[in-house]
């Protein structure tokens, strides 16, 4: 049997997908962008997930889209199979993805992990778009997502240069969440995952909405629509659940409705 290109398991209530391909350092080929979305889409129809922790190996969280899988591509292929438009399904996914990143990421991997809702890193992480050195550009996001994450300036110059940074420098730009020791970040990841595990699950999932929308409406729009929702939350058992404990000084206890 071919070796497995993810490794999935739930650790209280909190999905893992580790990228399994070490010998290409990650790199995200068609067979692995399918098992990432399915194994994130299963997650979702999980009760019992909460939120998804998005990994890889310490060398390497994804050195890039596939590059010997698309080297030969001609325009047609590209355009008629919508090349990397799965990933799309990645960020329909309605639970928190929290990206634990070691190592390179690079290109479709730096896209991936900015698919994710929050990255966390260390000192020793890799971040780049070196498409440019490949005759092509980013592909899944590092114009667009880069830009929005880091500035204009920033992301001139990641793009046009194909210059990696570390996770300091990273961190400083807004890219990344937490910036922890390298050997901590899959433990930070699991833990913020965990925090999030002990929240309602219908707030979750809206509370990430919310934040999505500020990149999608303007402002006055972008307010309404929070504000709308927050007054819709007083339709769940779990904001009288959790307003309720706060008065009698105890720990909530969410329901999920
Ligand atoms: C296919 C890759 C790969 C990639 C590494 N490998 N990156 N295979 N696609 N993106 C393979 C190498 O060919 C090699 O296989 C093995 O992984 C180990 O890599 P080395 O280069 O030997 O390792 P090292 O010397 O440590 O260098 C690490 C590296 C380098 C700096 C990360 O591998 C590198 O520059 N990789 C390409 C990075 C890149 O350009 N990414 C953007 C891709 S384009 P063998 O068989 O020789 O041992 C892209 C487009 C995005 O992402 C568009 C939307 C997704």
């Amino acid at each position: 049997m071919s070796q497995q290109v993810i490794l999935t398991e739930t650790v209280d209530r909190v999905g893992v997908i580790r990228l399994n391909r070490p010998d290409a350092l990650n790199a995200l080929n068609a067979d692995l962008m399918y098992a990432v979305v399915e194994a994130a889409e299963a997650f979702q129809d999980d009760p019992n997930v909460m939120a998804i922790v998005l990994t890889g190996s310490e060398k390497a969280f994804a050195a890039g889209a596939d590059i010997k899988e698309m080297s030969e591509k001609s325009y047609i292929d590209m355009q008629q199979s919508d090349w990397f438009s799965h990933w799309n399904r990645l960020s329909d996914i309605r639970l928190p993805i929290i990206a634990a990143v070691n190592g390179y990421a690079l290109g479709g991997g730096c896209e991936l992990a900015m698919i994710a809702d929050m990255i966390i890193a260390g000192p020793k992480t890799k971040f780049g778009q070196p498409e440019i050195n490949l005759g092509v550009i980013p592909g899944m996001g590092g114009s667009q997502r880069l830009t929005r994450a880091i500035g204009k300036a920033k992301a001139m110059d990641l793009v046009l240069t194909g210059r990696m940074i570390g996770g300091e420098e990273a961190e400083r730009a807004g890219l990344v969440a937490r910036l922890v020791a390298d050997d901590e970040v899959f433990d930070t990841a699991m833990e913020v995952g965990k925090t999030i595990a002990a929240k309602s699950r219908p707030v979750v999932m809206i509370a990430k909405e919310a934040v999505d929308a500020a990149f999608e409406t303007t402002l006055e729009q972008g307010l309404l629509f929070e504000r709308r929702t927050f007054h819709a939350l007083f339709a769940l058992e779990d904001q009288k659940e959790g307003m309720d404990a706060f008065a009698n000084k105890r720990e909530a206890q969410f329901k999920d409705r």
